[in-house]
């Protein structure tokens, strides 16, 4: 899809998620040539900057990130699109001069504005932003993009939606989830609808259960104020681990437009057994990191971090099982889970097949096998691979783990951040990589009855020690003795 020239209008420009994702992205896009021509960036920023402070301020963001450093011819090209608007975003003056802007002639008239600022703003931004006549699409497209978390709970969800539906239309709304903008996300739909012989075994007959981990070894970092109140639950389960549950559980779509995407996405959300809230601890189990060390380095617990109160019981870890109730996934578990300062950084999808019947064996040296997983690796290591069983050389009959690696990129091929692939979306208005409200809505529908009785249980929080896998409790949450926590990308026995 091509795209016309559009203004980029950033709220929260100076802030961490400008810094280190969308001014690096916009940037990588410009050097591959795929910021259409008169394409301008505007960030909007508190500080008495003029433009040339602006522009020393954004090399400093690339030079940081860019991946093979900074190209000067791009980045002459890319330095005349920055532009810079003083003003404070709490106060109205700020949107009468950024229509002024914005009506210059300088600026291409199709705008996207990216709401990189704290989700308590969302509503109050959008507000100013109509009531400035900045949503009206008489001479352009006119786009929001509202990062996550969208809503505290449904409740908040609901209203905010309905607050921002009086100024904008659902079309032009770009819920962003940076996890589907991830390449090998969007290869779990390739993966599993462009290979026939996988089909017929992606579901309850052949499928023991599933999991989706994603653990970190950083800690909160300096986002205690958000941290705390937002907890694991909330920062990643809600959002990027459900989003990655319905690609894998989605039945084929019609087709890859977004609309058709989305409808199977909810229906899966839509299918998942509600937790009632006298199950929530057979579901879901919470733990906070404790003080322990990362690659050697001694490292502090979550309440000696800053801005975290000695009586936060805060979760830094979270994991819960679900079902999907339809024809496909009836009875087979999926167990999520997350943790920061864990052993290892690293998101995978771990496909765990029943067990074959061991009936043939009897009277050789086999006497135990494992059974077959399919391990979709994110990040770090992007990569699919599918685990066999296969004869150890030899005269006996023994068994050995091997594995087919179907590799993801080859060594000239680049990796993009997600950011990039979204940031073009949104001016091509490929909406499929973003959330719609109902998806939003049943996610937390999904996870409500967790935290409500979370926030009421303030007494305890199991811990663990930073740089671990995390309690082993959480393995009460499993269904079946042979079942565990699957941590390596390499065959695991158990
Ligand atoms: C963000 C969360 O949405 O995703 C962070 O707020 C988390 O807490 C991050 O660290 C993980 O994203 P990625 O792309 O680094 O895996």
């Amino acid at each position: 899809m091509s795209a016309d020239p559009c203004t980029y209008v950033i709220f929260g420009a100076t802030g961490n998620l400008s810094r280190t994702k969308l001014m690096p992205a916009l940037y990588h896009l410009d050097a591959e040539q795929r910021l259409p021509e008169g394409t301008r960036i505007l960030a909007i920023g508190r500080r008495d900057w003029d433009q040339s402070q602006w522009q020393a301020e954004a090399r400093g963001m690339i030079e940081a990130k860019a991946r093979e450093g900074i190209d000067e011819a791009v980045f002459q090209r890319f330095n005349a699109r920055l532009h810079f608007h003083q003003g404070d975003i709490r106060q109205e003056a700020c949107y009468e001069g950024l229509a002024a802007t914005l009506a210059s002639g300088q600026f291409p008239n199709n705008v996207a504005f990216y709401l990189a600022v704290s989700p308590s703003d969302f509503g109050f931004v959008m507000e100013l932003l109509s009531r400035n006549r900045l949503f009206d699409e008489e001479d352009g497209w006119r786009r929001a993009i509202i990062e996550k978390p969208f809503g505290y709970d449904l409740d908040s969800a609901q209203s905010l939606q309905r607050r921002i539906s009086h100024y904008l239309s659902e079309e032009q709304i770009y819920r962003i989830d940076h996890y589907l903008g991830k390449g090998t996300v969007q290869n779990v739909l390739v993966f599993r609808f462009a290979n026939l012989l996988l089909e017929p075994l992606w579901n309850r007959n052949f499928i023991d259960h599933i999991q989706i981990t994603h653990s970190e070894d950083i800690g909160i970092g300096s986002r205690g104020d958000y941290y705390n109140t937002a907890g694991a639950m909330r920062d990643m389960l809600q959002s990027h681990l459900l989003q990655l549950l319905t690609l894998v559980a989605m039945e084929p779509p019609a087709s890859m437009e977004a609309e058709s995407l989305r409808d199977e996405k909810v229906k899966v959300l839509k299918s998942i057994r509600p937790i009632p809230k006298e199950a929530v601890h057979a579901h879901a189990f919470r733990a906070q990191y404790a003080k322990g060390s990362i690659n050697g380095e001694k490292v502090p617990g979550y309440l000696q971090e800053a801005h975290i109160p000695p009586d936060s019981v805060t979760e830094t870890y979270a994991a819960m099982k679900l079902y999907v109730d339809n024809w496909r996934w009836r009875g087979v578990p999926f167990y999520l889970r997350t943790g920061k300062r864990m052993a290892r950084a690293q998101s995978v999808i771990s496909i765990c097949f029943r067990h074959p019947p061991l009936q043939f064996f009897r009277g050789t040296e086999v006497s135990c096998m494992n059974p077959n997983w399919i391990l979709l690796g994110i990040q770090p290591e992007e990569c699919i691979r599918i685990e066999m069983t296969i004869k150890e050389p030899g005269l006996e009959m023994r068994t050995r783990m091997s594995t087919l690696d179907a590799s993801l990129r080859q060594q000239h091929e680049t990796s993009h951040d997600a950011y990039e692939d979204l940031l073009l979306d949104v001016l091509t208005g490929d909406r499929s990589l973003f959330l719609r409200f109902d998806e939003v809505e049943y996610a937390w529908r999904i996870i409500d009855p967790i935290l409500q009785t979370w926030a009421v249980e303030r007494d305890y929080i199991a811990t663990y020690p930073a740089g671990s896998w995390g309690p082993p409790e959480s393995r009460r949450l499993f269904d079946k003795e042979g079942q565990f926590w699957r941590s390596s990308l390499t065959p695991e026995c158990n």
